[in-house]
């Protein structure tokens, strides 16, 4: 088999696989649609988190079936240096999901790290999507359980289902945001996508549809990942965009153009004086642990008084730093 991939290897055990594909880096998630070899083959070299090639929304239905062939190629050939490979099979309520399963895992499923399932809006078909991609797995001769879920939220009943649908599979990576489907799924009065609907300021009008995607995903131990913002060329407004949900607590955002990717990178690392700042406050904390080994309670870090929670937090951004190679 043409093995170029850069992907990073999978620990052999299901469970322990499933814990290093949630645990990697995803600040800049970039969509790759799957109809385009032209932009597959740009998309390789293109520094992001996590790479994923759409056979969904930006493939129409007559392309189908070559998007299709294109991924599986491109899989093997692979080269991407984006550590995580991805591919978005289309919704259940269409008629290609498991011809996208059976075809792309099937044949290129050890280069395939997960499945991103669009337009999710009950557990059950997560939990479909798990049972087909064991079964294919199998026949194919691949270990059951490494590729991972990634469940988009882009409607009301998939937002209202939210805890169910993170805890549907073990397979579950994420939870990811689809601002377009989700505003058309409201009736929200905009056509710009991840910008402010007008005659909603102040206020943000997606804050309550975040941070519920924020919280069910940190409630099951997953990240949370934000769309798309399709304005390519304004990088201020994707800045702003994305400053806002990683000021939230997001793990990363969509990306379409390379315009976007050093922003999003670097918007979703911590700033350096924050990681200083945490690196500080983790090492103040482990200076106070007592003698027995148990913490001490409050400590004073310059005029700050810390606790518990704080070494926590400074534990958040610590992490997020050292994956970012800070
Ligand atoms: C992405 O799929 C979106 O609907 O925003
Ligand atoms: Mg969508």
């Amino acid at each position: 088999m043409r093995d170029a991939s850069h992907r990073t290897p999978v620990p052999s055990d299901p469970a322990a696989a499933i814990a290093d594909l949630r645990s990697r880096p995803r600040r800049t998630v970039l969509a790759v649609p799957g109809s385009s070899v032209k932009m597959i083959g740009k998309a390789r070299g293109l520094q992001v988190d996590e790479v994923f090639l759409d056979l969904e929304d930006a493939v129409a239905g007559p392309a189908k079936e070559e998007a299709r062939g294109n991924v599986v190629e491109s899989l093997l050939t692979g080269g991407f240096a984006a550590p995580t490979v991805v591919v978005r099979v289309n919704a259940w309520d269409t008629e290609y999901t498991v011809r996208d399963v059976t075809d792309v895992v099937g044949r290129a499923g050890a280069h395939v790290d997960a499945l991103l399932l669009p337009k999710v809006r009950t557990a059950s078909e997560v939990v479909a999507l798990d049972l087909v991609l064991s079964q294919v797995e199998k026949a194919a001769g691949l270990p059951v359980g490494h590729i991972g879920i990634e469940p988009q939220i882009e409607d009301a009943l998939g937002l209202t289902n939210i805890n169910e649908i993170a805890t549907a599979s073990p397979r579950v990576l994420t939870l990811v945001f689809g601002p377009a489907d989700f505003m058309a799924s409201v009736g929200m009065r905009t056509l710009t996508v991840g910008e402010q609907p007008d005659g909603y300021a102040p206020g943000d009008a997606y804050h309550h549809v975040l941070m519920s995607i924020l919280v069910a995903a940190r409630a099951h131990g997953l990240q949370a990942i934000d769309g798309p913002f399709l304005k390519v060329r304004d990088e201020e407004g994707f800045r702003r965009a994305a400053a806002r949900t990683a000021a939230l607590g997001f793990d990363g955002k969509w990306v379409l153009h390379p315009a976007q990717v050093e922003a999003g990178n670097e918007v979703f690392s911590p700033r350096q004086a924050e990681f200083d700042k945490a690196e500080g406050i983790l090492a103040a904390y482990a200076h106070s642990t007592s003698e027995e080994g148990g913490a001490r309670g409050a400590v004073m870090f310059g005029d700050e008084m810390l606790d518990e929670a704080s070494r926590k937090m400074a534990l958040v951004v610590s992490a997020r730093g050292r994956a970012a190679g800070m």
